[in-house]
Parts: C-alpha cells; structure tokens; sequence
C-alpha cells in the first residue's frame, strides 16, 4: 500500500531534538545521523512503532533490527553480558560497533523487532546527535540504516530524503556522517564471531580479545535464505547501475569508481570518475562509499566498474558492501 504522510526536515539542534523524541514518544518514525550511516528509528517498546518502520522501508520482517541506547547501563537491561561482550563494550562503545546477545530478563525490546530470535543486537552510538536523542527520548531505539530496503545506505540527509521522504514523520539533518560504512557486528556466541565487518576493523577487535574472530561461514553460504546475521542478504546495497568489481580497465559506457592512483586503462574516456580515496587510505574511502555510488548511479551509466581495494582497515567492510552490491538481484 502507499504510505503517503508528510516529512519534516528539521536541523540536528537542541529544537530538532527535542521534537524528534516526542516523535518516537507518540510512535512516530525520525531518521537521525549517527557516526556510521543515517539510521531510521523507532520505540523499540512499541510494536505498533516497529511495525510502520518496517513497512517504510519495505523491509521483510525476519531481518532483525539493531537497538541504540544512551550507554552500557541501559545496554545491560536489554542483553546478557558475558566476559567478551563486557570486554567489547569498554573498548569500542560509544561507537561503530554492535553486539549480538542472549536477550536478558524482561528485555523491552519488541518481539517483532528481533524476528523471534531470542538474542538481540544493542549498540551505543558515538555520534552526538544519536546520544543527545537517546538521552532526550530515554528509552531503546530501533534504528536500521534510513534507506529503502536493499538500497544504497544513507550517509547525510539528502540520501535519505531521496528515499524516505512521504513516508517517515521527521528527518534530523546533522550533516555527513563520518565512518560511512554500518557498524561491525559481532556475536558474542561459544566463539565470538564476526557477523558483519564495519566500522570498527576486525584487526582492533581482535587486538583486544587476543583472538581471532570466528566467520559466520554459515550464515554466509545461507545468506538469501534465512539471514543468521543478516546484512547478510546476498543483494544489498544496490545502486541501480550493475557494478562490477576488481576492475583492471573500463569502457567508455561505464562509471569508474576508483581507489588510489588511477592508472588503469580507458579511465580517462570513462562515462564519469570519482576517486573513493587518491591516497589509498581505506578510512577516508569509507567516508565516501556510499555517497559516490548514489552519485555514480545518477549519471546513469550501464555500469559502475570498481578498482580493487585492500581487505585490511575499513577495506574489509567496504568489500563486504561492494560485493552486496554487486550481487544478483
Ligand atoms: O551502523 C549501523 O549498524 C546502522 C546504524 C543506523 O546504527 N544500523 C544498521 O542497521 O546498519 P541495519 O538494520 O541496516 O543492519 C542491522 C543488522 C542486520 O544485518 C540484522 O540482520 C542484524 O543487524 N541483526 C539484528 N539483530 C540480530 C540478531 N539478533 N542476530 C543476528 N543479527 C542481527
Ligand atoms: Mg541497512
């Protein structure tokens, strides 16, 4: 069905916040910058809530969403800490990570938020403007990236107008976010495993736990299927140019998306060129991912050719989106 309400734009100040939590107070959906992606949020209590923010995006409900909280106190009533997730959370939170845990005691977090499962995703964003809006409201926040489902994810306001906009109560505008890429996503299972590489590198996390991370090989192989650990969803990501990657040349009708010194041949004939990181610093082409490939895709050349990018830093998640987006659809 269409849903057809009309959308607010409000700058990120003190005025904007306060509104935006009187918004998720009546139920309402607003979506708000926080250090990774713009996310779209909502009451995590609130079934009713949850529901029209899955029908926004056109998400299918057996995708799990992630809850925010102001801090680890408030983290603690939602999930069950054991010695990895406490170790986790007071190294990287507030920031880009997210943990995955057995739900703890009267979790308040909706059932249909976490699609049956009996652990949950909890976060503590970073970003100032994600915890001033967590401490206003007082309550969890569900909140996937603000983009129509299987979509490239929104990294400033204008993305996510350009997909939400009639269909979301309010939008909180606090500029470009500055990681670019979801937060990495981490089950605190028998053996930690890494769910979902993002902002924070796998190379940090497993610096602290002295150990490597165990892969969701599984839940990969199964991603169309039934996600495990679903970002997991084969196509994701997608602009609507086909993208093809570890590009070593590229044709007059394509768009290049390069990374480091461009040396490759027919880059200068090339439909449109933006260099995700001249330098070749996988940080700052995180920063820029997503926002090129919306721009890439609006020159509406047949394809989006991408030069190969390192795996270690960012350069895992970046891969990892790249590869979503190049998926079959
Ligand atoms: O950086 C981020 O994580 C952003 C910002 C807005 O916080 N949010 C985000 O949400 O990326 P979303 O919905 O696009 O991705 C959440 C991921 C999904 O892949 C979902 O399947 C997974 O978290 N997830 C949620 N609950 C889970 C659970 N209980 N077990 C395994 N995976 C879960
Ligand atoms: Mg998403």
């Amino acid at each position: 069905e269409t849903i057809a309400i009309e959308t607010r734009i409000l700058p990120a100040d003190a005025t904007g916040i306060a509104a935006a939590a009187a918004v998720f107070a009546r139920g309402g959906l607003v979506a708000f910058p926080t250090e990774t992606v713009y996310g779209l949020g909502a009451d995590a209590s609130n079934a009713a809530a949850v529901t029209r923010l899955y029908q926004a995006k056109g998400r299918p409900a057996f995708n799990p969403l992630i809850a925010h909280v102001a801090d680890v106190a408030a983290a603690r009533r939602i999930g069950r800490f054991d010695a990895v997730a406490e170790r986790l959370a007071q190294a990287f939170w507030p920031g880009p990570l997210t943990l995955v845990l057995p739900q703890a005691e009267g979790c308040p977090v909706a059932d249909l938020a976490t699609a049956g499962l009996d652990t949950v995703a909890i976060r503590v964003p970073a970003h100032p403007v994600a915890r001033a809006l967590l401490a206003a409201f007082g309550g969890a926040v569900v909140a996937p990236s603000a983009n129509i489902s299987g979509h490239v994810s929104p990294t400033m306001a204008a993305h996510v107008a350009a997909d939400l906009d009639g269909r979301i109560d309010l939008i909180l505008d606090g500029g470009a976010v500055e990681v670019g890429v979801e937060s990495t996503i981490i089950g605190c299972f028998d053996e930690p495993t890494l769910l979902r590489p993002g902002g924070v590198p796998r190379e940090a996390i497993e610096a602290v736990l002295g150990r490597p991370l165990a892969r969701a090989a599984a839940a990969e192989a199964q991603a169309s299927e039934q996600p495990l650990a679903p970002g997991m969803l084969a196509s994701h990501y997608a602009p609507r140019a086909a993208v093809r990657l570890a590009a070593t040349e590229v044709a007059p009708d394509e768009a290049l998306l390069a990374f480091g010194p461009v040396a490759i041949p027919g880059a200068a004939d090339a439909a449109a060129m933006l260099n995700l990181s001249p330098s070749g610093d996988p940080a700052e082409a995180a920063t820029h991912l997503f926002g090129y490939l919306r721009s890439l895709d609006a020159k509406g050349a047949r394809s989006i050719a991408v030069m190969p990018i390192p795996d270690d830093g960012l350069g895992e998640a970046i891969n990892d989106r790249l590869r979503r987006a190049a998926a079959p659809r």
